[in-house]
């Protein structure tokens, strides 16, 4: 298939591009029309785009991208169960998990039925819990099968506290597990193993050193009473020692990293509450309705994804910062790494052939005014192009109104530098020819303003639901698939033969010098 940049539409794209006179759209093209005419408003988040360095008639050309990349067919395979993972061989139904009974095509009414009869048995499950003598969760996964619940719980937990503590343990460094579980009671504590294939080899080793840990206290018949799991391969879970009213099932057409909505989010419905985690998905929901029905030119998920094509590509920009202005969004950072660079970080098209343009950028950032304080600098001074997302709430639950205040300032007022800079002009005024340099920004330094009017599930739901198809919408337009990630297996397959040697001590398996004099190092040879 021809590649999407010999399309007209492409090649207008580099003209608009060619053709941008910065200084001039700096100094004149925003004002409050634009702002309003760059701004997409849905119930509880806002987005103001009128900070991009897109002309009107750049988001034409955009929006034409789209049409001319197929979205709406593509997005419809989506919804209705279409194979959209090509290499795979099958449907990645994340919407399915959200969908209100009657948005489900009725050729998914099956799948949706084993979806209500599981979360019938979470909710269940929940409120046993919330009844009985545990106090403690830990959630025992890694990659999709952790950082979304983890960023949910956290962002969630309200200041008196959740329903049940929640921790979660990822990491395969012993240190991890070594912190966690003693600090724990395990009589109050109930362990959930998180993973879609019940293989993924941090995961089962932390479960076994979660067993050993409640073993050693409890004795063997304390298991079942104190674990439970979360799987697309139940009858490994189960073969564990997780007695099956405790394994909540998943489907292999739900993608790990867009899998918080189906039994992964059983750590959100227990810190929280299942009609929480209901709420969540309702959300989602929301965004999932938005991102169908809206026109391309008003489709926010649609117009993030079409604006990140053209930083990537037509400006050349090789990453992207994501600055949340709430503390408890720290983890959303993390988890968009690997939505957005599992999902699109991808060197080949579908049809196996090399991309000859950029993929996916680089997503990075921390929270605000944190992030201030570390590499703004580089934002404001540093000489590539790094187009930022500013997430911002309203509301907040501690009372403290001018701290809340400082926040939100900062955070406008660093969208409002980047845009606007300061000339060398008013810079040698200020201090000096010398130092004029130095203090001169260039500004037209793009971003996007989302701001949520509380934290709460159902605004979440929307945010989180809101990256994941611009993500979708990313892919069609490079024609990746972003819902396999096969490149994340070479190296789990090199670390079998290298943890055989380290553990032996005979390195002749292994091929790599520098791997080679690693292991050796590693003994103490
Ligand atoms: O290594 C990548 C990956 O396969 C992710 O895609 C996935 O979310 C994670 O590992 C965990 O996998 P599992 O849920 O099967 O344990």
């Amino acid at each position: 298939m021809a590649s999407i940049t010999q399309s007209a539409v492409w090649k207008a794209l580099a003209a608009n591009q060619a053709e941008f006179d910065l200084a001039e759209f700096k100094a004149t093209a925003l004002d409050a029309k634009r702002v309003a005419d760059f701004s997409v408003e849905l119930p509880g988040l806002h987005a103001d785009l009128s900070r991009h360095l897109a002309t009107p008639e750049t988001l034409k050309l955009l929006a034409k991208l789209a049409e001319t990349a197929g979205l709406d067919a593509r997005r419809r395979q989506l919804f209705e169960g279409g194979h959209v993972n090509d290499t795979e061989d099958r449907a990645a139904l994340h919407t399915l998990l959200r969908a209100a009974p009657a948005d489900v095509p009725p050729a998914l009414a099956s799948q949706a039925a084993e979806v209500r009869e599981v979360f019938a048995r979470m909710r269940a499950f929940c409120q046993e819990m919330h009844a009985s003598r545990i106090t403690d969760v830990v959630s025992i996964g890694i990659g999709g099968s952790h950082l979304g619940p983890e960023l949910v719980v956290e962002a969630l937990t309200p200041l008196k506290g959740p329903k049940l503590r929640t921790h979660f343990l990822s990491n395969v460094d012993p240190m991890h597990a070594a912190r966690l579980l003693p600090s724990l009671d395990p009589e109050h504590t109930l362990v959930v193993v998180i993973s879609k294939t019940f293989t993924t080899q941090e995961t089962l080793a932390n479960a076994q050193a979660a067993r050993t840990w409640l073993v050693q206290a409890l004795g063997e018949k304390a298991v079942p009473a104190h674990f439970a799991a979360v799987s697309a391969a139940p009858d490994k879970a189960r073969a564990f020692g997780i007695p099956p009213e405790r394994v909540f099932a998943f489907w292999d057409w739900v993608g790990g990293r867009y899998s918080l909505w189906s039994a992964v989010g059983l750590p959100i419905a227990l810190a929280h509450g299942f009609e929480i985690f209901e709420a969540l998905l309702a959300g989602a929901a929301q965004m999932d309705r938005h991102f169908r029905e809206a026109p391309v030119e008003r489709n926010l998920p649609a117009l993030l994804a079409l604006l990140g094509i053209w930083y990537a590509n037509f400006w050349q920009a090789a990453t992207r910062a994501v600055v949340p202005y709430r503390q408890d969004l720290r983890l959303l950072v993390s988890y968009l790494q690997q939505l957005e660079m599992e999902s699109d970080g991808k060197r080949v098209r579908r049809d196996g052939t090399p991309a000859d343009y950029a993929t996916m950028p680089v997503v990075w950032g921390d929270t605000g005014t944190n992030g201030q304080h570390a590499f703004f600098q580089l934002l404001h001074q540093g000489t590539g192009l790094v187009p930022v997302d500013f997430v911002a709430v309203l509301e907040e639950e501690s009372g403290h109104w001018r701290q809340q205040a400082m926040l939100l300032a900062n955070c406008y007022a660093q969208a409002e530098a980047l845009f606007h800079g300061r000339s060398s002009a008013e810079a040698e005024k200020q201090s000096g020819k010398a130092l004029a340099p130095h203090k001169t920004f260039p500004g037209g330094r793009p971003s996007t303003l989302i701001t949520l009017s509380r934290l709460d599930a159902r605004s979440l739901g929307m945010l989180l639901a809101l990256y994941e198809h611009r993500t979708f919408v990313q892919a069609c337009i490079w024609d990746v698939n972003c819902f396999d990630q096969m490149g994340v297996e070479l190296g789990k397959q090199l670390a079998e033969g290298v943890l055989k040697a380290l553990e032996s001590g005979d390195v002749t398996g292994v091929q790599d010098p520098a791997t080679r004099a690693a292991v050796k190092r590693s003994r103490y040879e």
